[in-house]
């Protein structure tokens, strides 16, 4: 990984940390994944050479940044969802800024619409949005990435925010069909398989 991008991705960093610590309402702040678990996501899609990849989640595009070089380096693609038009807007603009527009869709869509009616075979999907909404979306993810073998989900703040995503963690671990485990990065990474 270039170290001119990982050093401009921590200045980001810096300054959206920055902004939300002045954001009195948690909608407003950008809500950035921890830098650590995107390092993670990343060497994830390297070492699976993952060329399709799901993100849930845009807010204003720095975790799409970092999947968006991880993508760049397998020759694949990702497609990355938010609800709020002009946050897709501010995403799209660090595409352009950082080159990655051709590898990424920046989409405003509602994430349970589009999982609805997708059926593409993603090879990693990243799970970072609205956590009241992650049960209902289940039955469309298990089928994403049952259909695919190899095919990983990554949920954030699985330990961060355990108790609005119990439901959903106790869904998930009692399903056969899958396997689940959590990782103590950043916020808390639930990396979830086909058994
Ligand atoms: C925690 S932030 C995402 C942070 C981003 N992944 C990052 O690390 O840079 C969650 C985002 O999900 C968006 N969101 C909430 N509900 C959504 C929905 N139903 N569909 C798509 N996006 C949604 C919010 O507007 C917000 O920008």
């Amino acid at each position: 990984m270039d170290q001119k991008f990982k050093d401009q991705l921590g200045e980001l960093y810096r300054e959206f940390q920055e902004y939300d610590s002045r954001q009195a309402d948690r909608l407003d702040r950008w809500r950035n994944v921890e830098p650590e678990s995107a390092l993670l996501l990343s060497v994830l899609v390297r070492s699976r050479q993952a060329r399709k990849v799901l993100e849930i989640g845009t807010s204003n595009g720095f975790s799409t940044l970092w999947l968006a070089d991880a993508v760049k380096a397998t020759g694949g693609f990702l497609t990355t969802l938010e609800i709020e038009a002009d946050r897709t807007a501010i995403a799209q603009r660090y595409m352009e800024q950082f080159g990655f527009s051709d590898r990424v869709s920046c989409i405003t869509i509602d994430a349970g619409r589009f999982l609805t009616d997708t059926n593409e075979n993603y090879d990693l999907i990243f799970l970072d949005a609205e956590r009241s909404a992650y049960t209902g979306y289940w039955v469309s993810l298990k089928h994403l990435i049952c259909q695919n073998p190899g095919s990983l989900l990554l949920v954030d703040n699985v330990i961060s925010h355990q108790e609005e995503v119990k439901d959903f963690l106790s869904v998930i671990e009692s399903d056969p069909d899958v396997m689940a485990t959590v990782i103590p990065v950043g916020a808390g990474l639930l990396m979830v398989t086909k058994s």
